[in-house]
C-alpha cells in the first residue's frame, strides 16, 4: 500500500483572538484546551493570536493559567513545558458570570488593550463551551457591549466576529427554531459555526473522498446495486456520572439529532459541485428534505427505545426513568437513488464495544454459476465497512475460491487500516474544527437550515419517547449488543445487525 505521509496542520494566516466560555468547565478541558495544546505544539496556531477565558470561577490570569495547566495534565501528560509557557504566555483571564453585564465591560476592556498589545486587528473568534441555556444571554451580551457585530464575517476587508457554538443546539425542534432566530437577529449566518464534532473526524471526512475520490464506487451506490446500509455508533460506557444531564437529554438528542443524521447524509448525499461550504452542506440539506418523515404506525414499527439495565441506579436518574440509553431506527429516503433502500441506525450507551461504523451490504448474487447448491448458499454478499473509530479503516467483504481441491467459497476482506497506510494516529476533531474556524473555512459546521431539517426528523420519536410507559422501553444487558427489539426489526425485513463482536 503506497499512502501519502499525513499534512502537517497550516497556521490559520488572519492574527485574532479566541474568547472561549466555559474556559473551566468539562468540556474546555477534556476537549477544547488539549486540541489548543496541540496546535501550539505542532505551531499551528495563528502567530499572532491570544486566549481570554470567560467564567466565574476563572480567577486572575495566574490562577487561570494554574488551574487549566493542572487540568490539562490529565489528558496530555507528556505535554513539554515550553509548549505550555508559550502557550500560557497568551492566556488571559476574565472572571464573571456569563449573566452579569460587568462581565462583558469588563471584556470589553481587556479585549481593547490585548488586541493592541498582540496586534490581532480587532479579529474575534468566540467559543461557546458553556452550557446550552447561557447561549442566547452570552450572544445578546455580546452584542450590546459590541463584542461581536452582525455582518463582520471578515469577507467585506474589515475584521471578523465568529461564534463557534456547541452543542446541543435547541432541546427540539421548536426550541431550536427560537435559538436559530436570536442567534439570526445577532449573527449573519456566514458567521455562526455550529460544532458537531464527529464531522472533525479523519474518517467521517473521509466518507465524501472515498464515495466520489474512486470510479469504482459511485456507480454502485443506488438502489440498484445496495441491499441496505447499516450506520452504528456503538459505546461501551454508560452515562458516566452525568446521569441528570442525560435524563434531560437521551440518545436521540445526545446522538441521533446530530451525529448519526450527519454521517447517514455524507453516506446517501448526490456529489457536491465542489467542497465549498454553501455546496457540501446543500447537498446535504437536500438529503434531509428528502428522509421520508416517520409518521402513524412507523413511529412504532420504524423506531426502537432502549436502555441498558442499571441506568435506573446511576446518580441523578430516576428510579423509574423510561429515558433511552439506546435507540434502532429504520430509515427511507425518497428520491431516485435510495427508494427502496433501508438505512438502519442504531446508537447506545452500555454496549458491547466502543464501535462507529457504517456498512454498505450489497445485493446478493442473482444466479448460482457454480452448479452446486450448497456451495453458492455459501457466497455471503459483499458488505463495504467503513470504520470510523476505533481500528479507523476500511475494509470489503469479498467472495473467494477456498484453496484446494473443492469448489468451496468463502468471505475475505480487502482491507485498509489507517494507523498502518499513513504511520500516525489521526488528529482530534477538536483541532481540525478549530483551525477551521480560525480560517472562517465553515464546510465541516451544521449549517441553519441542515439543524433544524434534522430536528424535524427527529421530533416524531422525541414525542413519542416523552411519553414511554416503562414496559415500551426495551431493557438490555450492559456491556451486550443491545435490545432483541432492535434485532426483530430487521429480522422481519430478513437480514441482520452486523455483530459488534465478532
Ligand atoms: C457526544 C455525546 O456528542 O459524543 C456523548 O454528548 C458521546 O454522550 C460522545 O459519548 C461520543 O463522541 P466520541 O468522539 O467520544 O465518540
Amino acid at each position: 500500500m503506497t499512502a501519502s505521509a499525513p499534512d502537517p496542520p497550516e497556521r490559520p494566516k488572519e492574527p485574532q483572538a479566541l474568547i472561549l466560555f466555559g474556559v473551566t468547565g468539562d468540556l474546555a478541558r477534556r476537549k477544547v484546551v488539549p486540541a489548543l495544546l496541540e496546535l501550539e505544539r505542532a505551531h499551528a496556531l495563528p502567530e499572532k493570536f491570544f486566549i481570554v477565558g470567560i467564567s466565574r470561577s476563572a480567577g486572575d490570569d495566574a490562577e487561570l493559567r494554574a488551574k487549566l495547566e493542572a487540568g490539562v495534565r490529565e489528558h496530555l501528560a507528556d505535554l513539554e513545558p515550553e509548549v505550555w509557557e508559550r502557550f500560557a504566555a497568551r492566556l488571559y483571564a476574565v472572571s464573571g458570570s456569563a449573566t452579569a453585564d460587568e462581565t462583558y465591560a469588563q471584556l470589553a476592556k481587556r479585549l481593547a488593550r490585548l488586541e493592541a498589545l498582540h496586534e490581532t486587528a480587532g479579529n474575534r473568534l468566540v467559543y461557546l463551551a458553556t452550557p446550552a441555556s447561557a447561549f442566547t444571554p452570552i450572544l445578546q451580551r455580546m452584542s450590546r457591549a459590541g463584542i461581536v457585530r452582525r455582518g463582520d464575517d471578515g469577507t467585506r476587508g474589515g475584521s471578523f466576529a465568529r461564534v463557534i457554538i456547541e452543542k446541543p443546539y435547541g432541546h427540539d425542534l421548536a426550541s431550536a427554531k427560537a435559538l436559530d432566530d436570536e442567534v439570526h437577529s445577532i449573527l449573519a449566518e456566514s458567521q455562526v459555526f455550529r460544532i458537531d464534532h464527529f464531522l472533525g473526524k479523519e474518517t467521517v471526512q473521509n466518507i465524501l473522498v472515498f464515495r466520489f475520490g474512486n470510479a469504482i464506487f459511485e456507480p454502485l451506490w443506488n438502489r440498484h446495486h445496495v441491499d441496505h446500509i447499516q450506520i452504528t455508533v456503538a459505546e461501551s460506557i454508560g452515562v458516566e456520572g452525568r446521569g441528570d444531564f442525560y435524563e434531560e437529554t437521551g440518545v436521540v438528542r445526545d446522538m441521533v439529532q446530530n451525529h448519526l443524521l450527519q454521517i447517514l447524509a455524507l453516506c446517501a448525499m448526490e456529489a457536491p459541485v465542489d467542497f465549498s461550504p454553501d455546496e457540501v452542506r446543500g447537498m446535504k440539506a437536500q438529503l434531509f428534505r428528502s428522509l421520508r418523515p416517520l409518521a402513524g404506525a412507523d413511529v412504532e414499527t420504524c423506531v426502537v427505545p432502549g436502555q441498558y439495565e442499571g441506568y435506573r441506579s446511576e446518580p441523578g436518574v430516576a428510579a423509574d426513568s423510561t429515558t433511552p440509553t439506546y435507540t434502532a431506527i429504520k430509515a427511507h429516503i425518497d428520491n431516485w437513488r435510495w427508494q427502496g433502500v433501508p438505512f438502519y441506525l442504531r446508537t447506545g450507551k452500555g454496549l458491547a464495544k466502543r464501535a462507529a461504523e457504517i456498512q454498505v451490504h450489497f445485493r446478493a448474487i442473482p444466479f448460482c454459476m457454480y452448479g452446486e447448491e450448497r456451495v453458492c448458499q455459501l457466497i455471503e454478499p459483499n458488505v463495504l465497512r467503513m470504520r470510523i473509530q476505533p481500528d479507523e479503516g476500511i475494509s470489503m467483504r469479498v467472495a473467494s475460491k477456498v484453496p484446494g481441491d473443492s469448489n468451496r467459497v468463502g468471505s475475505v476482506d480487502l482491507s485498509f487500516n489507517y494507523k498502518d497506510a499513513f504511520q500516525t494516529e489521526a488528529a482530534d476533531a477538536y483541532e481540525r474544527l478549530l483551525l477551521d474556524a480560525m480560517r472562517g473555512q465553515a464546510t465541516l459546521f451544521a449549517r441553519s437550515d441542515e439543524v433544524l431539517l434534522c430536528w424535524e426528523y427527529v421530533q416524531p420519536i422525541l414525542d413519542r419517547y416523552r411519553d414511554l410507559k416503562p414496559d415500551e422501553i426495551s431493557r438490555y444487558d450492559f456491556g451486550g449488543a443491545g435490545p432483541d427489539a432492535a434485532r426483530d426489526m430487521l429480522k422481519k425485513d430478513g437480514r441482520h445487525w452486523l455483530a459488534l463482536v465478532q
